[in-house]
């Protein structure tokens, strides 16, 4: 299998750590950037992974894609620098797409953008975690508008409503939050289950974690006592795996009821099930490098899980930092599970941390836009799915 080449490439200002196509304007995608400081007596070491307290800014810069031509169309400064973002997957009535950004200063932000653009004069602010935190990830949550799950550098997974009361330039409390996990080293990832009832998350100290939800998300629910009754309670599911992995949790993506997608800095992608008492690796493969970020490119969640019994087949897009981008598949057939890389993008010179495809409805050639960290490097390509049929 040939590496695919670029149809295009441009050089960023300020180093790449995420991007998301908008589904609702799917010619526009967003890229967060990431910048360490230089400080005396600091090394410079400017990674993703390294959260000693040092100063860092950055900026969402957004793109229109139109062909194959790459426009910038504004920039947006954020409180920090920008380590993760995600479009709301529940449109409202409104023409808007909302995009939330975790930070390094311990605030999420709430950026609009409509059909004329960007809308970022006074986004929203809500601090998650102390100015010295960085909030390492978020998802938002699949049923309920204003709730998300983020990580944090200090290990806690803590689940957060988001109120949107009157502008303010303060940055204000948020409503609640309730930790839900702590893990012994950076949590990295979280995601909701396929039907919103439980998190997965997982973290530096190479576990992956699992804690269920009350039935009905609700304020009430998640209020304080709540904490107590059920998600410390009887009722509760919680559970921690220390030995599928043999390096951090870094990306996770839920499949089907009862079974996961990870990714892991020891760089092997895994089809893990995540029964309670039934858990096990289902099948895995080595990516080349650590599996920094998963995306759904077909066959996704709302598609893919008509029965746990049925066969099935998706395909993901996988960010693995200094391998590059691939294009994975995933089978299921009976109990059989397979994992098969369909192709490469390995144009990037350093870390490929933020990669996403074009949302389409039509089948045919996707446009991807991938970037990597130091060499500031964003690239389209476009692949084709040829193996679909058998
Ligand atoms: C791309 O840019 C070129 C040069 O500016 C222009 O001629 C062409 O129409 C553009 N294509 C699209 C699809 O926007
Ligand atoms: C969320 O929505 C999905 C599909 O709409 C549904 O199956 C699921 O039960 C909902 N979950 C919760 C927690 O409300």
């Amino acid at each position: 299998m040939a590496s695919i080449v670029p149809l295009k490439s441009l050089i960023l200002e300020a180093p790449p750590s995420c991007i998301e196509f908008s589904a609702l304007f799917p010619d526009v995608f967003v890229v967060g950037t990431y910048v360490l400081e230089q400080t005396p007596g600091h090394s410079a070491d400017a990674t993703l992974e390294n959260s000693t307290p040092q100063t860092r800014h950055g900026e969402l810069v957004y793109f229109r894609l139109s062909g194959d031509n790459i426009t910038e169309i504004h920039k947006a400064d954020t409180n920090g620098a920008v380590l993760d973002l995600h479009f709301r997957p529940i449109k409202r009535e409104e023409p808007k797409d909302r995009l939330c950004v975790a930070t390094s200063t311990g605030v999420l932000e709430l950026h609009d953008l409509a059909a004329s653009g960007p809308q970022n004069d006074r986004p929203r602010k809500f601090r998650v975690a102390s100015s010295d935190t960085l909030v390492l990830s978020l998802v938002w949550h699949p049923n309920r508008s204003d709730v998300v799950a983020v990580t944090l550098s200090t290990g806690q997974v803590r689940l957060c409503q988001l109120t949107y009361g009157p502008i303010s330039e303060d940055i204000p409390d948020i409503i609640w939050q309730v930790d839900l996990i702590t893990h012994g080293l950076e949590a990295w990832t979280v995601v909701f289950g396929v039907d919103g009832k439980c998190v997965f998350s997982g973290g530096d100290d190479g576990t992956l974690r699992c804690h269920s939800l009350p039935d009905e998300p609700d304020t009430t629910a998640y209020s304080a006592s709540m904490d107590q009754d059920f998600l410390g309670g009887d009722e509760c599911t919680r559970w921690v795996d220390r030995k599928a992995h043999t390096a951090g949790v870094t990306a996770i993506l839920p499949l089907l009821r009862g079974v996961i997608i990870t990714g892991s800095y020891d760089d092997k992608i895994r089809i893990v099930s995540s029964k309670q008492f039934r858990r096990q690796i289902l099948a895995e493969l080595n990516l080349g490098g650590g599996v920094w970020r998963l995306k759904y490119i077909e066959g996704s969640q709302s598609s893919g899980v008509a029965a746990d019994h049925a066969d099935m087949r998706v395909v993901v897009l996988a960010s693995c930092m200094h391998a590059g981008a691939r294009i994975v598949e995933i089978r299921k057939q009976r109990d059989d599970w397979s994992i098969d890389v369909l192709a490469r993008f390995e144009e990037h010179q350093s870390m490929n941390y933020g990669s996403d495809i074009q949302p389409s409805k039509e089948d045919g050639e996707r446009n991807i836009i991938s970037t990597s960290f130091y060499d500031k490097l964003l690239c389209l390509w476009r692949w084709k799915d040829d193996s679909s049929k058998d």
